[in-house]
């Protein structure tokens, strides 16, 4: 059991697996991954799918002729091993032209490179078949109180993304573009720092159909935030394109532990909310992505015991969730806690304002009633214990 299958569509950035683990602190603790090994390794142990950054793959200020050898021989691993682009990305963040973020940066030339940088890799994506584009803005932000103009930045942002958009729907491209939300790390603070944020700025674009989000577990919990929350006001709002699923303990540097790990009882809630649309037509339909990185103290076997396991506890998970929804108990308890209830509309189809005054209510006596959530949560916690 807990074997995972393509159907699962299980998908890992080239990045997490292939990170070399130098830190702040340290140097690379392990050598660097071929991406062709990586799509073998992750075929074998039953993801579906694999997404990259631009510079994973290639990396930056490569020639043509080692671009065309290193995409051809990446596609030809693709096609041997079964596994497909569920997702790609830039990274504008690690080459120090993008010391001061990529479309938010006051100069000017960076930002008109970054766009370039983005277009060619869209260009890629789209040859590749990967139907999600990702942009995670790491380096738009700043430490400082005068150094970036909110206001132009946002500005800056939005034009962009507008600009983005523009290029994908005149190239006929079936690409829709999810932003990944995150409060700090590696700027101070960063534009766009929640879901809630993103789904704001969304709303001004000129085609706010083809935008979405890319929320990350680890980025919501940076902020204090209920992810399991975000991911359902996304999916409310139809806006949860995709997913980043990581582990996290609480506020504090962005831990990127394999899923499961840190946060147990959120990822308990982030499968329930994936995987139950509870009557709602948005059900999550993208794939269970993992943004992770092996801790530093691996070496290369211990990168994909994180990667098995990463799928393992989804499985796990989604199996304690399901026993969860089907328990009677934890029908009758959730009954005990009026959660259906909140399914009624407050007012009744072309009810007049005037009925409520009219209507008397025995405020002690509906205070009084206790809600039973606690009998209901307990159930859950003995679900996930492993006792029930
Ligand atoms: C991070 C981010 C990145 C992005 C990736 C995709 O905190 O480092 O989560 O891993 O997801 O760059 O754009
Ligand atoms: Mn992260
Ligand atoms: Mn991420």
């Amino acid at each position: 059991p807990y074997a995972p299958t393509p159907a699962d569509r299980f998908s890992f950035g080239l990045w997490t697996v292939g990170w070399q683990a130098q830190d702040v602190f340290g140097s690379a603790s392990r050598a660097a991954l071929d991406p062709v090994e990586s799509v073998h390794r992750l075929a074998e142990l039953g993801a579906y799918g694999v997404s990259f950054h631009d510079d994973d793959l290639i990396p930056f200020g490569s020639d043509e002729t080692a671009r065309d050898k290193l995409v051809g021989r990446f596609r030809e691993a693709l096609d041997t091993s079964g596994l497909v682009v569920s997702m790609a990305t830039t990274n504008l963040f690690g080459h120090p032209i993008f010391k001061d973020g990529a479309f938010t940066a006051n100069d000017r030339a960076v930002r008109r490179f970054a766009l370039q940088k983005v277009l060619r890799n869209i260009d890629l994506a789209a040859e590749l078949g990967a139907p999600t584009y990702v942009l995670w803005g790491g380096r738009e932000g700043a430490e400082s109180g005068a150094g970036k103009q909110m206001r132009a930045a946002l500005d800056r942002y939005r034009e962009a993304i507008n600009a983005l958009c523009a290029y994908i729907r005149e190239r006929g491209y079936d690409i829709r573009l999810a932003i990944e939300p995150k409060p700090n790390e590696p700027r101070g603070d960063i534009l766009l720092p929640t879901i809630g944020h993103a789904l704001a700025l969304i709303s001004t674009l000129d085609e706010p159909s083809r935008v979405g989000l890319n929320p990350e577990v680890g980025h919501e919990e940076m902020a204090g935030l209920n992810f399991a929350h975000g991911i359902a006001q996304a999916l409310w709002h139809g806006k949860l394109f995709h997913v980043d699923l990581n582990g996290q303990h609480g506020p504090r540097f962005d831990q990127d532990l394999r899923f499961g790990a840190g946060n147990l009882r959120g990822a308990f809630w982030t499968v329930d909310v994936l995987e139950n649309s509870s009557g709602y037509p948005t059900a999550y339909a993208g794939p269970r992505h993992f943004d992770y990185k092996p801790p530093r103290t691996e070496d290369a076997a211990g990168v994909w015991v994180t990667a098995a396991a990463c799928m393992r506890n989804y499985l796990i998970l989604k199996d304690k969730v399901r026993a969860f929804r089907d328990d009677p108990e934890v029908s009758a308890a959730l009954a005990a806690a009026r959660v259906d209830e909140l399914s009624v509309p407050t007012l009744m189809p072309g009810e007049a304002l005037a009925s409520l005054r009219a209507e008397e209510i025995d405020v002690d006596a509906v205070a009084a009633r206790g809600m039973a959530f606690e009998r209901l949560d307990q159930l859950a916690m003995e679900h996930l214990l492993g006792i029930r």
